[in-house]
């Protein structure tokens, strides 16, 4: 089980490498860190006014997997029925919406509302849209409902949490994503993003250009890091013989190991690998059958929380859970079982918060900003799995001591949403 630790020795090599992988993804692309330029080169200064609107929707499994044009289709269905909602309780609805895609995929953008996805991952594999513009895709399924809806931004959804949170607190440096998958995005400077200076925008320009204008003067930009393909070689990243399978079996192999390790979709299956594995020895319910730890994707997040939020002396939630959730025999568990179950969790759910935090760290060195750097964080993984804020605080600690007291980490619920909405309200201003 020591696989899973990340001892401090291993965040400092972590941090080292982060940092070099940044300055090659900066430089260069097809680097495993992207390094992409989102641009959006103002952040909202918190005096903007008007009324944004943004909506969360859940995506149906089977469009994940489905016709591209489908999925896009259902965009904008549910587009269709939220100006519906608004438009019923609106006196004059506008002649023309500006919408910005919140859009959480690696997309290689060459302007604000330009860019082709350069591949899919979480669970996503819709055909025909890989190497196509999702901008264009959304834009084509609106005009054929013929809504009065223009698509002016493609925003990642790290992005969209920084730019949301920059709204309440402009020291807001890293928006960061924790949930499903996990992201970085952070403000860097133009000039060290020498592979940006080719794609520098004509001063005079379209309507999409002109929203990257502002950059020649703030000298600043979003940068959308892909750190869930940090180390896709896995040099420093501590990956053991189950990420290995979860990797061989996922819908993106040898890509985004990091994420892998990090992101709550992986979590729970991890778990039921190491505890398939500790059945098969008969190191754990006696070695007792428990046919859905042969099963993937039998166990879910949720319950990964609910072990490690388990602090009773008998450990009965844990009990509960094996036992009624998970359909090992009634009775076979003993508490060293229960103990060992936790354990794992603990091991799992740690190792995800350290590694973050030496993503943190690094950005954080990198860009000079130990003194003052507000972090917001978006995603179900840092609002619901127990003690995961403190993991990656006790971590952050570890890697930069004290000044770690200068990195304030904040819980931005909705915030990915709500940033695509104001960065079509900046580029409409
Ligand atoms: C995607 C990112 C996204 C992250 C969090 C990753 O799988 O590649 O673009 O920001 O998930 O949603």
């Amino acid at each position: 089980m020591h696989a899973f630790g990340v001892p401090q020795r291993k965040l400092h090599e972590l941090v080292k490498h982060f940092v070099k992988e940044m300055d090659q993804g900066l430089a260069r692309d097809d680097q495993d860190l992207k390094m992409i330029p989102s641009f959006v080169t103002v952040l909202p200064r918190g005096t903007e006014t008007g009324v944004f609107l943004g909506k969360r929707v859940q995506v149906p499994s089977e469009l994940k997997t489905g016709r591209g044009v489908d999925l896009f289709d259902f965009f904008a269905a549910c587009v269709q029925e939220f100006l519906a909602e608004i438009d019923a309780t609106t006196p004059a609805a506008p002649a023309e919406r500006l919408l910005g895609l919140t859009f959480s995929f690696p997309v290689a953008q060459t302007a604000i509302d330009k860019g082709t996805l350069m591949q899919w991952c979480n669970g996503y594999t819709a055909s025909g849209v890989e190497g196509s513009d999702p901008v264009q895709m959304l834009q084509a399924a609106l005009d054929r409902k013929r809504l009065r809806v223009r698509v002016v931004a493609l925003v990642n959804d790290a992005v969209g949490t920084l730019v949301a949170h920059a709204f309440k607190d402009t020291s807001t440096h890293l928006g960061v994503i924790l949930g499903t998958g996990t992201n970085a995005a952070y403000v860097e400077r133009i000039d060290r993003i020498p592979k940006y200076a080719g794609h520098l925008p004509p001063s005079s320009s379209s309507s999409s250009s002109a929203a990257a204008a502002p950059s020649q003067s703030s000298g600043l930009m979003v940068v959308n890091t892909e750190w869930g393909a940090f180390d896709d070689a896995c040099i420093v990243l501590p990956v053991t013989q189950y990420d290995l399978t979860i990797d061989r079996q996922s819908s993106n192999p040898r890509t985004y190991m990091l994420e892998k390790l990090v992101g709550g979709m992986y979590l729970a299956e991890l778990l039921r690998l190491v505890l398939a594995d500790l059945v098969s020895t008969g190191e754990l319910f006696g070695g007792a059958q428990v046919p859905a730890l042969s099963t993937r994707g039998s166990i879910e997040t949720a319950l990964l929380s609910r072990i490690e939020r388990d602090h009773s002396a008998d450990l009965a939630d844990v009990r509960n859970v094996l036992e009624n959730l998970v359909g090992v025999p009634r009775a076979s568990t003993t508490i060293v079982d229960r103990r060992v179950v936790k354990r794992v969790a603990e091991l799992i759910g740690t190792r995800s918060a350290r590694l973050v935090a030496a993503g943190i760290a690094a950005i954080v060195t990198r860009t000079h900003r130990l003194n003052d750097c507000t972090v917001a964080i978006d995603g179900s993984l840092y609002e619901n799995y127990p003690h995961y804020a403190n993991r990656v605080r006790d971590a952050l600690r570890e890697i930069v001591g004290v000044a770690a007291d200068n990195i304030l980490l904040v819980s931005a619920h909705d915030g990915s949403s709500l940033g695509a909405a104001l960065v079509a309200a900046l580029i409409a201003q």
